[in-house]
């Protein structure tokens, strides 16, 4: 990897493919679409997921001479000599329910770090796929959507709030009572069904936090966002209130927290259990 390479023009060019690649499978019956096995990542894989990272691949290879790929679908892969020159932790699809269902809500998720480590993560890209949204950051650069700066929320009141939580589908009985007291608190819950794509939201000021603490989510789904919500100005930590310090490996799960601004973030942590 050269000290020159331009990432973000890289990470264009694979969103760019993706959107080419997968346009075929936007436009047939994708709800028919069949099972092709289980991504590295443990979930069900659609010939979409499998499409849209074989056009991310093809790019990096085409851009890069080595480089380790980290991908909710195909596991942990290298190329080139020096595989362990950068990784790149994609999940090609975010929010593929959505997708095959036609619910206007998915993404395409790109991270590139020098260790296969969260922390490490220096240039990112989430695309709204349905809307054609671009959200990129490069560390101590900013984060931008369709090349416009953004900020996150200063909002600090949660009866004003709107906090993204996502309860989706996992020990929903354990997780839901540690939650209530937010939920009590927060003028309007959401909850999309992308959440690399609700990170983004948070970085942009659209939501006011976006909560997951569940243990389900993996960090193929929230490497970019990770980044593009700090470098916007937002914060991120565990529920306990530390720093996400976790291994990019398509089988890592994590919990979070991410709010606009401190002050939001403090009220939430006192408030999850
Ligand atoms: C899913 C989405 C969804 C979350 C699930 C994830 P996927 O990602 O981010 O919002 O609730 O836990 O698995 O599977 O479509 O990449
Ligand atoms: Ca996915």
């Amino acid at each position: 990897m050269s000290a020159k390479t331009d990432w973000l023009k890289i990470l264009i060019r694979c969103r760019d493919n993706v959107k080419a690649k997968i346009r075929p499978y936007l436009e047939s019956a994708t709800a028919q679409q069949p099972v092709l096995g289980t991504g590295a990542g443990g979930d069900p894989m659609k010939p979409v997921d499998l499409a849209a990272e074989n056009a991310i691949v093809e790019v990096l290879e085409q851009n890069l001479s080595a480089f380790t790929l980290v991908s909710e679908e195909s596991g942990v892969k290298e190329f080139g000599a020096n595989p362990a020159q950068c990784y790149v932790t994609v999940d090609p699809i975010d929010g593929t329910t959505n997708l095959v269902r036609r619910l206007p809500f998915y993404a395409t998720s790109i991270a590139v770090s020098t260790l296969p480590v969260l922390s490490t993560v220096f240039a990112a890209l989430v695309t709204d796929l349905f809307h054609d949204t671009t959200y990129t950051a490069m560390e101590g650069k900013g984060a931008y959507r369709d090349g416009k700066k953004i900020n996150p929320s200063p909002r600090t009141s949660l009866e004003d709030a709107v906090i993204g939580l996502d309860l989706n589908s996992y020990k929903v009985k354990a997780i839901a009572p540690r939650l209530s007291d937010l939920i009590e608190k927060t003028g309007h819950i959401r909850h999309f069904g992308a959440n690399a794509l609700e990170l983004c939201y948070v970085a942009e000021g659209l939501t006011d936090a976006f909560v997951d603490i569940r243990g389900k989510l993996r960090v193929t789904d929230l490497a970019a966002g990770y980044l593009i919500l700090k470098e916007a100005g937002g914060v991120i930590t565990t529920p306990e209130g530390l720093a996400l310090a976790t291994a990019l490996d398509p089988m890592q799960k994590i919990k979070f927290i991410a709010s606009g601004n401190e002050q939001l973030h403090k009220q939430i942590l006192g408030l999850v259990s």
